[in-house]
């Protein structure tokens, strides 16, 4: 992570006007109590429908927290696409804005936590309330670590190939482990640390039964072909293999842990 990158994370900081409503705020202080959280430190990143946060506990922990703050036309659309074709959620009143809210964040932190529990590189889960998510902060010195997309032009041959590989078998768990599709899986929303990726966020991904699962899969898969053969010229067999790949499941899951995950995640 060079010199320009620090620069910009510091701009950011310092020009974010923060407009958190009362409901916010309060949920922020309880979420502050419950887990020690000292203070926040500095905006990760102002997307358009979440913040995400750096706060620092007690002891110097550290812990990445993301608001959704704002409802885009976008975000509509996901609900219907994301949300309501999940069983888990089929019965949230669309029509309450605070509600979508609140199912949002509670179905980002219920997919974490599912993929956390079956193996999957993500930031370990902590805490949902309200329209706030707590998780690991990815990142060194108080600085967030780069996306894949952020980190690749500055990495040789060899390690793109090993991280496409590694892509797709972090992908493979999330299927075949989690049981779950990430129907937004790109470089955008991968994390590059000490060689690791993390995959980060979960929101919009459904499980294996919802109508479109397969769509989401492919789109996955090929955005990983996009982004390693077509980018950065990393030779790997096409999509639609890479596809039966993922599907034949040759990989070690942890123990099924899901039905306590999901039990205690209210
Ligand atoms: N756990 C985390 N640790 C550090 N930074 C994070 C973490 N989660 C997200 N970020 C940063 O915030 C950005 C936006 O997070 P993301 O979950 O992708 O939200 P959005 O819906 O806005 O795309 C990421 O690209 C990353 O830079
Ligand atoms: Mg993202």
């Amino acid at each position: 992570m060079g010199r320009r990158k620090r620069l910009k994370d510091k701009d950011l900081f310092e020009t974010v006007e923060e407009v958190w409503d009362r409901q916010t705020l309060l949920a922020a202080y309880e979420v502050m109590r419950r887990l020690r959280i000292d203070r926040f430190a500095g905006v990760v990143s102002a997307g358009k429908e979440a913040r995400v946060y750096r706060a620092i506990g007690r002891r110097g922990e550290e812990y990445a927290v993301k608001i959704y703050l704002t409802v885009t036309a976008e975000f509509r659309k996901s609900i219907q696409k994301y949300l309501l074709g999940d069983p888990r959620f089929r019965n949230v009143d669309t029509s309450n804005t605070k509600k979508l809210f609140f199912a949002w964040a509670r179905k980002e932190f219920r997919n974490l936590k599912r993929m956390y529990e079956a193996g999957v590189s993500v930031p370990r889960p902590y805490l949902v309330y309200q329209n706030i998510i707590v998780m690991e902060f990815i990142g060194r010195d108080g600085l967030r670590a780069p996306t894949l997309r952020e980190a690749a032009p500055e990495l040789d041959e060899g390690e793109l190939e090993r991280l496409a590989w590694e892509a797709l078998e972090q992908y493979r768990r999330i299927y075949c482990c989690a049981r779950l599709v990430h129907a937004d899986y790109s470089e955008f929303n991968l994390m590059y640390l000490d060689g690791r990726l993390y995959v980060i966020d979960v929101a919009q991904a459904v499980s294996l039964e919802h109508p479109n699962a397969e769509d989401f899969l492919r789109h996955d898969v090929s955005n990983i072909y996009r982004f390693f053969a077509k980018e950065y010229g990393v030779e790997l067999p096409p999509p639609e293999e890479l596809v039966g790949w993922v599907k034949r499941c040759e990989t070690r899951c942890p123990e099924r842990r899901e039905e306590r995950a999901e039990a205690s995640a209210g």
